[in-house]
């Protein structure tokens, strides 16, 4: 459906109802529920454009009105979403790998030991010493390495060597080159995994696309290179920066059952009934809750979300560097907001709603925050300049940033919303009088909005659940190494 109307807000293009004002655009009736309380529906609304010059406000919120998605679509993403997570678990086709992580337990607080943790997921790759006692971090020591085109689009043997050269020069700076230790490798791409210290790539993911992977166990790369250089460490466990992100929150708050990415990339995992799981190859008997990692990225690769899909998503998947492949992720990562951004100014460039297009990889998502925030305080230039420097030098007015802005903010908001359904699904999915989530990632952090957006749209998706939003510290990090204390208590327990 595309209805506009005169002085309102079209609200929704899927077929549903629209609202316009507080009346149904269609019969003009109120919407308004019992004593004037913004109807449910009406809630998912973003605000209007705000110029002075009506007509253009009017072409610009048609020509986007894709981007906008009410509770109705919204609720269907959720139960296609459940359907694929059904699926997922059980073995059957669909779009979410539903991967077994095989960690059983989250900390307890009596996690002990000296532990390195690798942490490769983006441009940067960290090399991490960190010490437990009484499951408090009492010390930790890191380094950065930047990871080069080259390397992430070149071989995976030259990656996974350049990784055990990391450590190594890691090990000298701390004078322990000769030292026993176990790791924790977070390795942020989905993965097969066969235990809790294996696992095998499925795809490369963000900035990373490496030949040679293919059936390849990343934990058994890795510490063949390690051994390759007479090192004397083991690769003791094999997670995903989201399971890292939920240990980590757990030991924090131990009503955290789910663990979010919202980065470069995303992605979600949470604790499962082990007994809905199919995927193992190990015994399981005693074990009564796992983790799964969702890779919800990859939703939709199947088909089964293109009612949502935009031109300006497929422009945006056109250009990446894994075409048809994680396109859930380019409506929400950190990765592709930037570029979204750029192809809706374009598109409204082309139609003479925009004076100018950006050039292509000029926008960042750093600059959809920006927007965001010079909207949030009524600013405008600072957009402006950022425009005129993306548009090759071309006149941006006031009128020009407020449209640029609305556009950020339209994205966000669907963002905020799509991720939002995910998470309140696995809310009603487990049930739990109270559950946190660990959240963690750059576009979490660095949004002005997303965060209030989430709690807002969550609780209106999942009205009978109580949550919390928790921002997570570093579970690449210490999410990794008290997973390695987890795994060696378990060893420990069955041995
Ligand atoms: C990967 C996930 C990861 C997420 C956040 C995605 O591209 O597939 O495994 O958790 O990025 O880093």
């Amino acid at each position: 459906m595309s209805l506009v109307v005169e002085n309102g807000h079209k609200e929704c293009v899927n077929g549903h109802k629209v609202y316009v004002n507080g009346k149904n655009a269609t019969n003009g009736s109120h919407v308004n529920g019992v004593n004037g309380e913004v109807p449910w529906e009406k809630q998912f609304l973003p605000p209007a454009l705000d110029i002075d010059d009506r007509a253009r406000a009017l072409a610009v919120e048609s020509r986007l009105s894709s981007l906008v998605l009410c509770g109705a679509t919204l609720q269907k993403v959720g139960e296609v979403f459940t359907r694929e997570i059904e699926n997922g678990l059980s073995k059957r086709p669909s779009s979410l790998q539903m991967e077994n992580t095989y960690i059983p337990e989250l900390p307890d607080g009596t996690e002990e030991g000296v532990f390195l943790a690798l942490d490769l997921g983006g441009t940067n790759f960290r090399v991490l010493f960190l010490e437990l006692r009484g499951g408090q971090l009492v010390r930790e020591d890191v380094k950065h390495y930047h990871i080069s085109d080259a390397l992430r689009l070149g071989t995976g043997e030259e990656l996974f060597n350049f990784l055990a050269d990391c450590v190594l020069d890691f090990l000298r700076s701390e004078d322990m080159v000769d030292r026993e230790l176990s790791l924790g490798f977070t390795f942020s791409f989905p993965m097969k995994q066969h235990s809790i210290s294996s696992g095998e790539l499925i795809t490369w993911t963000k900035s990373f696309k490496c030949s040679g992977m293919d059936g390849v166990d990343v934990a058994a790369l890795l510490q063949r290179c390690l051994w390759d250089r007479g090192l004397k460490i083991t690769v003791q466990v094999l997670l995903n920066d989201t399971t890292g992100t939920l240990v980590a929150g757990a030991h924090m708050d131990p009503d955290v059952a789910v663990g979010v990415i919202l980065g470069t990339g995303s992605n979600g995992c949470y604790m499962e009934r082990a007994d809905r799981v199919k995927h193992w190859e190990s015994a399981h008997e005693k074990v009564h809750d796992v983790c799964v990692d969702i890779e919800w990225g990859a939703f939709g690769d199947n088909g089964c979300l293109s009612f949502l899909r935009t031109e300006f998503d497929n422009e945006v998947d056109g250009s990446s560097l894994l075409a048809a492949s994680f396109t859930f992720e380019k409506y929400i990562g950190g990765k592709y907001l930037g570029e979204l951004l750029c192809a809706v100014l374009r598109g409204l460039a082309k139609d003479g709603l925009f004076p100018a297009e950006p050039i292509k990889g000029e926008l960042l998502s750093v600059h959809v925050s920006m927007f965001e925030e010079d909207n949030v305080s009524g600013e405008w230039q600072r957009t402006a300049d950022v425009l005129c420097a993306a548009c090759a030098g071309a006149k941006i007015s006031r009128t020009d940033a407020l449209v640029a802005q609305h556009a950020a903010r339209l994205i966000s908001n669907r963002a905020a919303q799509l991720v939002s359904v995910c998470i309140a699904t696995i809310l009603k999915r487990m049930d739990r009088a109270h559950a946190s989530v660990a959240v963690d990632g750059s576009v979490f952090k660095k949004h002005p909005r997303l965060r209030h957006l989430m709690d807002k749209y969550i609780a209106l998706l999942a009205p009978h659940h109580k949550f919390t939003l928790l921002a997570a510290e570093d579970g690449s990090g210490k999410g990794s190494a008290l997973t390695a204390a987890i795994a060696a208590r378990v060893a420990a327990r069955k041995s």
